[in-house]
């Protein structure tokens, strides 16, 4: 692809050389000089389309997931995440956007379901839920609070070691902490045990291994994303609308929307709460977002009104 691209500008710079010294004597000036500067500015228009364009064909090829990286561009990523990489943040230099590509590849459906809209804002969504759970952000932070996602890689202070301990499928390992760790900051040993069974690591032995390796972090947050765990539904089934309520989820309001997946997330601790300030930390994320990627953000943000599962 880079051939291509290179190519294009011997040829063009070929062909502008030799329209410039074929230019002929000053007098028919105006007409010529003009005529060559539209046919130069043609020329650098098109080749960094060509550039742009290969560039980023090579990248996705590499990656294997054409349609998620052309529509999160390393520039949108970049964006998005303005200060995961200060010096401020814990996790700087740990969440790149190669990572993300990489593990996304084992979620061929992720971003990839419905409308270009759908696609957007689910991927819009998924970055909002994990920048909130990662967040570094404050109400007076340069740039805002919503530009300061994927900060941290683990949780600071853990009130215990998140071991459920009547849960014997995934039994805890002695000594283990399943605090969150990730982008999406998996915890409890029945979301460590699955999680790294279905990715190829021990997660009952070696939970930390999230927070040192991050293409295995950002792949636990994507599974827990694509996997629904009954009696919840899993988040990208609610923000491709492939999600059917229950009898109990509509007398429970869980209608979808954001606000539900905030709710598979979190909701027994954030859910049914008037204002609550780490929903509406969500919400802010997802709005800037949806705005970065153009895309509107669908009805149902908040879960003040939904009962937790
Ligand atoms: C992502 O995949 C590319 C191509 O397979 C590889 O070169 C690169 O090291 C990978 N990066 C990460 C962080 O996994
Ligand atoms: C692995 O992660 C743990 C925290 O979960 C950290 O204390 C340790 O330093 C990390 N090890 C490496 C090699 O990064
Ligand atoms: C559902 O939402 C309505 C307000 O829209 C509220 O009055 C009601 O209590 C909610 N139901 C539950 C079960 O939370």
């Amino acid at each position: 692809m880079i051939a291509i691209g290179r190519l294009g500008l011997g040829l063009c710079l070929d062909v502008s050389i030799k329209r410039a010294s074929l230019r002929p004597v000053p007098r028919q000036g105006t007409l010529a000089v003009a005529m060559a500067a539209l046919s130069a500015s043609y020329c650098l228009t098109l080749l960094s389309f060509i550039f742009f364009f290969s560039s980023g064909i090579l990248h996705c090829t590499e990656a294997r997931r054409f349609s998620l990286c052309s529509q999160v561009s390393k520039e949108l990523f970049d964006k998005i995440f303005l200060h995961k990489d200060d010096n401020a943040c814990p996790a700087k230099n740990f969440y790149t956007y190669d990572s993300f590509l990489n593990a996304s590849k084992f979620f061929p459906k992720f971003g990839a379901a419905g409308s270009s809209a759908t696609r957007k804002r689910e991927v819009a969504a998924f970055l909002a839920q994990i920048s909130h759970e990662t967040t570094g952000g404050w109400a007076t932070a340069p740039d805002g609070p919503y530009a300061w996602g994927l900060c941290f890689k683990e949780e600071v202070s853990p009130q215990s070691n998140y071991c459920d301990s009547t849960n014997k499928e995934w039994p805890c390992y002695p000594g283990k902490s399943y605090k969150g760790r990730g982008p999406i900051q998996l915890s409890w040993n029945f979301n460590y045990g699955p999680a790294g069974k279905a990715l190829g690591f021990d997660g009952l032995r070696n939970p930390e291994i999230v927070a040192n390796n991050s293409l295995i972090a950002f792949k636990t947050a994507l599974w827990f994303w694509m996997t629904e765990q009954k009696p919840k539904p899993s988040c990208h089934d609610v923000m491709v609308g492939r999600y059917v309520p229950t009898k109990a989820d509509i007398a429970a309001n869980r209608t979808a929307g954001y606000g539900l997946v905030t709710n598979i997330i979190n909701g027994g601790l954030e859910c049914g709460i008037p204002n609550d300030g780490r929903v509406s930390d969500r919400i802010g994320y997802f709005k800037r977002y949806a705005e970065l990627f153009n895309v509107d953000t669908g009805p149902n943000l908040d879960c003040e009104n939904q009962k937790s599962y």
